[in-house]
């Protein structure tokens, strides 16, 4: 080798090496979470100009490469913490999710088979059981870390199609998709997350394979809506795999009636899945845990932590009511999980997971819940959606502002109302403001569509934000609209 061991290992060289560059980048994260700007406000074309891979025949070392991140990565980076960042669920870390970046990446456990991550899998099962307990799952182990919503999503969509064959007697896991495609449905409202037409057309089934059902005044799935079309579905011959239903619509923040679905889910004896990516937050809240009710019907969960729970992308989890259900999947691998293995009771994560490597997220989860308790953890979640209420009223006072609907979670959608101009002008301007806001850098504001009306959101995720601070935030959004008229 022609320079130092570059790889982590006990020499003393290594450990200095490492603790050097992790005391580099830790200063100058400091130095960066510092930076007034929310975002340094480079363009498209200045970035991609600026960025360039500086790969030479000897390497530039550790320190000039940390150095490199800092100037080109870290300083352009969005401030995430920022009280002005508010445009998406993306959430502000906790520290101690940092800390166990710290030891999930130095130890690097893969997930797959217990011979490479045994503590971390008893840490992971123990979290899934523990989260069972809090949807009121029966107890067990059924579930596993993902990479997040979508993944989450697909794991439930694919259970439920294959499940559904199943009791046809047919195995899609074995023989692939039988008969008539077309006719292969699930059903979701008009406002459940993009993922679950992605995810069905990953599974063959195509966008056309989603029936939406429509949606009330909140924004939630009409269950009237959702039992007419099963009805017309079954009518039609269709094979029905799923609802899934939404707790935490990615925008309006809408919860679906959990219960009720689960009532017209059983009554059609259709899997019901429901994206809790957002709104499963609220399993710690001490406030607004009762929006929840009826989850712990249903047949499969996507709970996601790296939303409002405050831990670093990624941290996802799929819950599964009927650990039977996980034979759907079941692949075993001679290498990983044989069934030498697991006639002794050895727990080999592969066999719950679509990944074969997997990072050890659970230890972020596990480490915040230790770390905050249930009653800071309750009241970090809380706060978005107490706050998320008082700058709905704020907004509905100020004449230039809209309020597009009563938030639910911890989002608001508005828009600015100028005096004059048609709604296509309105769409018009209102996009033009998210986009001089982040050219700004002072903050970046989501645009989106609700019920067809171009809008702002903010995402109130961060605990640290106060009204006072969106009150700032919006002054700013009618300074940039009036300097935009
Ligand atoms: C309701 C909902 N479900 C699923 C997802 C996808 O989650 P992820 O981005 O973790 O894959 C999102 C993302 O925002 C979401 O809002």
């Amino acid at each position: 080798m022609s320079r130092s061991n570059p790889i982590l290992a006990a020499s003393a060289q290594s450990t200095e090496a490492y603790q050097q560059a992790i005391a580099q980048t830790s200063q100058a994260v400091v130095q960066w979470l510092q930076q007034p700007e929310m975002y340094q406000g480079k363009s498209v074309a200045e970035l991609r100009e600026r960025i360039a891979l500086d790969f030479t025949t000897e390497g530039l070392g550790n320190q000039a490469a940390i150095e490199r991140a800092i100037e080109y990565f870290l300083k352009d980076s969005l401030s995430v913490h920022h009280p002005q960042c508010v445009a998406h669920l993306h959430c502000p870390s906790l520290v101690i999710s940092q800390a166990a970046e710290v030891l999930i990446n130095a130890t690097n456990q893969s997930m797959d088979s217990w011979d490479q991550s045994p503590s971390a899998t008893i840490i992971e099962m123990k979290l899934i059981e523990w989260l069972r307990a809090q949807v009121g799952y029966q107890a067990g182990d059924a579930g596993v870390f993902t990479s997040g919503g979508t993944q989450s999503n697909l794991m439930g969509l694919m259970l439920a199609r294959d499940a559904f064959f199943a009791r046809q007697g047919h195995s899609v896991q074995q023989d692939g998709l039988p008969g008539d495609l077309s006719k292969i449905k699930v059903f979701c409202s008009e406002n459940a997350h993009f993922s679950v037409q992605k995810n069905m057309a990953l599974m063959g089934l195509g966008y056309r394979s989603v029936t939406l059902v429509k949606t009330d005044r909140f924004a939630r799935m009409d269950t009237a809506d959702l039992a007419d079309k099963l009805a017309l579905a079954k009518a039609n011959g269709e094979k029905v795999l799923a609802i899934v239903a939404t707790a935490g619509t990615t925008d309006a923040g809408a919860i679906d009636p959990l219960r009720e679905i689960a009532q017209i889910a059983a009554e059609n004896e259709t899997w019901l899945h429901v994206d809790a990516a957002w709104g499963g937050a609220l399993l710690l809240s001490d406030k607004y845990r009762h929006y929840l009710d009826g989850i712990e019907l249903v047949d499969s969960i996507t709970l996601d932590f790296h939303k409002q729970f405050f831990q670093t992308i990624s941290c996802g989890a799929f819950l599964l009511k009927e650990a039977r259900h996980y034979e759907l999947m079941r692949y075993q691998a001679a290498y990983l999980n044989s069934e030498f293995d697991e006639a002794q009771g050895v727990p080999n994560l592969v066999s719950k997971s679509l990944q074969t490597t997997r990072r050890f997220d659970a230890l972020k989860m596990w480490m915040g819940l230790e770390a905050l308790g249930q009653k800071q953890y309750a009241e970090i979640i809380d706060h978005g959606v107490t706050l998320a209420q008082q700058v709905a009223a704020w907004v509905a006072e100020q004449p230039a502002l809209e309020l597009v609907m009563e938030p639910q979670l911890a989002s608001v959608l508005f828009r600015f109302r100028p005096q004059q101009g048609d709604d296509a002008a309105i769409a018009l301007l209102n996009q033009k403001i998210g986009d001089a806001l982040l050219d700004s850098g002072r903050a970046n504001v989501g645009v989106t569509e609700h019920n067809g009306v171009t809008c702002l959101k903010m995402t109130l995720l961060n605990p640290t934000v106060t009204l006072e601070d969106i009150k700032l935030l919006l002054a700013l959004v009618e300074r940039t609209a009036a300097s935009l008229a």
